[in-house]
């Protein structure tokens, strides 16, 4: 079994009601449940946390670095300004993917720097959930082909 971190950054809370026409009508519930799974296929076992605070996000990162192997992270606007998650990420150093729901690269200029990018194995955008399911596959093949326990 994979263990592995689902974390969505400030505002996600209220997907499906908010901006729906960038974001989509999928609820965070929804979406948590479908990766739940969807994991459940690839024998993965996944831990969700949402936060809108920056520290808590971190804290669950450092609370969970052993029992985690990987981490898929929306961090939301923190993408584009924190270097306290970008430095998080760094430390607990487990393969990490960063997922948007929208296409950051076109839409406004700030949106188009991620802090985090450099941290993570991949970067995938503007597949709307498909991004996380698709970020899901390739974590899970990544620890799959880079691990030497074979319990994975
Ligand atoms: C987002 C993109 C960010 O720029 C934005 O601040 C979000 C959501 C996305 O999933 O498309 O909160 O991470």
């Amino acid at each position: 079994m994979i263990n592995i971190l689902i974390i969505h950054g400030p505002n996600l809370n209220l997907l499906g009601e908010r901006e729906p026409e960038i974001y989509g009508s999928t609820t965070l519930d929804q979406l948590n449940q479908m990766l739940a799974q969807e994991a459940g296929e690839l024998e993965a076992k996944l831990k969700f946390f949402q936060s809108n605070s920056e520290g808590k996000i971190i804290d669950f990162l450092h609370e969970n670095r052993k029992w985690a192997q990987g981490i898929i992270i929306n961090p939301g606007a923190l993408t584009h300004y924190s270097y306290s998650l970008r430095d998080a990420i760094a430390s607990v150093a487990k393969p990490t993917i960063e997922v948007h729901l929208s296409d950051i690269h076109n839409r406004e200029p700030f949106r188009k720097i991620s802090v985090i990018k450099e941290m993570c194995i991949d970067q995938i955008v503007g597949l709307g959930i498909q991004s996380y399911f698709k970020g899901l596959e390739k974590l899970v093949k990544h620890l799959r082909e880079t691990s030497s326990n074979e319990k994975l």
